[in-house]
């Protein structure tokens, strides 16, 4: 907290009620300074940092109003209290429209004016903090993308080059080991990737492009970048489908994440020998009912209403999760017990990034579990929209 005192200035064209101002303000512990007009007083606040201006409405020369305007317009972010003998409704209306926090009547009783003040430069101090976190969370999730992803993916780039033997002969020993190099370091790029993509949906600023693509294509690429890892630890990693599935309305590289992150959920939590299954299959609207889900798994009103959607799981025997735990895993930074017993690792941000994700193809997800047997997440996404296009608007919850 500033020890200064706060910087006050007084817009008045009236001496002296400007005398009388100051006089209090003093007692009180502020340091005030005056401008007889508005021209004069938005000098002084281009000139000079002040915690709030008392700003007369109505004085010789441009209007409180119009001095409001244009300090707002040249984003001078003092704290502004509007004061007038003549106010009425649309005048306050039109000033806390304008950016104002606060309003008084004259003549005015001090104490209240004084507690008025108080609040609003307390108000824009929580406001100016709020705005310093939010620069400061900006800096650190460009630092992610740029200081932190950039260098690993480098690094894959060249063991890469190593494993394919380009810099020599490796053998297979040695392909494993810098195998399993990469597959950590795409782990933590998809770890990134998900704290970037839940800042961006926080701040509505994530950009998605909704195509019409068949869910296969994406499950298929799922298991040939999860295979390698699964063969190693003896997991049996399957894909079923039936042959011709409808096509599906998504962004296809978060679709292809939102599985990714189930697939790897998946490998994290099943032991050496278990399986991992992908399914895929069409459920007609009218059998939508026959699929049970939990209350939190609601599939919001989209017009037009979908013919059918894609019901896509992926399964495994692993060491599952308990009925408490279950309810909350889809929450930010939420880790179930099984995750800090095995030393996993994460951050507990590839669940909620694939809700977050899937509400935004209008669709749902949920998981069901059975402790130290296994669990199966499910999603249900609707199929082919007629007018699939680009956008990059929020899209209503799905509750
Ligand atoms: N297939 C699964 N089997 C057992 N537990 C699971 C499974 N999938 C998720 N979980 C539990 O849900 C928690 C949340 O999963 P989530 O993917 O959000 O985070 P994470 O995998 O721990 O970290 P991150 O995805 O950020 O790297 C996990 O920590 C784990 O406890
Ligand atoms: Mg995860």
């Amino acid at each position: 907290m500033s020890l200064q005192p706060d910087k006050i200035l007084i817009v008045d064209d009236e001496p002296d009620i400007a005398t009388i101002l100051k006089l209090h303000l003093r007692e009180s512990g502020y340091l005030t300074e005056w401008a007889a007009d508005g021209e004069t007083g938005l000098d002084l606040l281009r000139a000079n940092n002040y915690s709030l201006v008392l700003l007369d409405v109505r004085m010789t020369g441009i209007s409180g109003v119009e001095v409001l305007r244009r300090l707002r317009a040249e984003n001078i972010d003092s704290a502004v209290i509007m004061m007038t003998a003549h106010g009425n409704e649309n005048l306050v209306a039109e000033c806390m429209k304008t950016g104002a926090a606060d309003y008084v009547a004259k003549p005015f009783d001090i104490d209240d004016l004084l507690h008025r003040m108080e609040r609003a430069i307390a108000n824009r101090r929580t406001l100016k903090e709020k705005q310093l976190l939010e620069q400061e969370k900006e800096d650190f999730f460009f630092m992610l993308s740029h200081d932190l992803k950039n260098p690993i993916t480098a690094v894959v780039g060249s063991i890469d080059i190593m494993r394919e033997g380009r810099l020599g002969p490796v053998n297979s020993e040695q392909i494993d080991y810098l195998q399993s190099a990469i597959e950590s370091c795409e782990e933590v790029v998809t770890m990134i990737d998900n704290l970037l993509d839940m800042q961006r949906y926080n701040s509505g600023r994530m950009n998605i492009r909704i195509t019409n693509v068949d869910p296969l294509s994406i499950l298929a690429d799922a298991v040939r970048r999860f295979f390698p890892a699964a063969e190693r630890e003896n997991i049996l990693l399957t894909l079923t489908a039936e042959s011709s599935t409808s096509e599906i309305a998504v962004d296809i590289s978060i679709m292809a994440r939102v599985i990714a992150n189930l697939v790897g959920n998946a490998l994290k939590f099943t032991p050496e020998g278990g399986f991992i299954t992908i399914s895929c299959r069409s459920i007609k609207q009218s059998e939508l009912h026959c699929i049970e889900r939990p209350h939190y798994a609601v599939l919001p009103n989209v017009f037009p209403v979908p013919e059918s959607y894609a019901l896509i799981s992926v399964s495994d025997n692993g060491n599952g999760i308990s009925p408490a735990e279950l309810t909350c895993i889809f929450e930010r930074y939420v880790q179930a017990g099984n995750s800090s017993r095995r030393g996993q690792g994460g951050a507990g941000l590839g669940l909620a990034f694939c809700k977050k994700a899937v509400e935004d193809f209008n669709g749902c997800i949920w998981a069901e579990s059975v402790e130290d047997s296994g669990s199966e997440f499910f999603i249900l996404i609707p199929c082919h929209v007629a007018d699939a296009s680009y956008t990059n608007q929020m899209p209503e919850p799905c509750s």
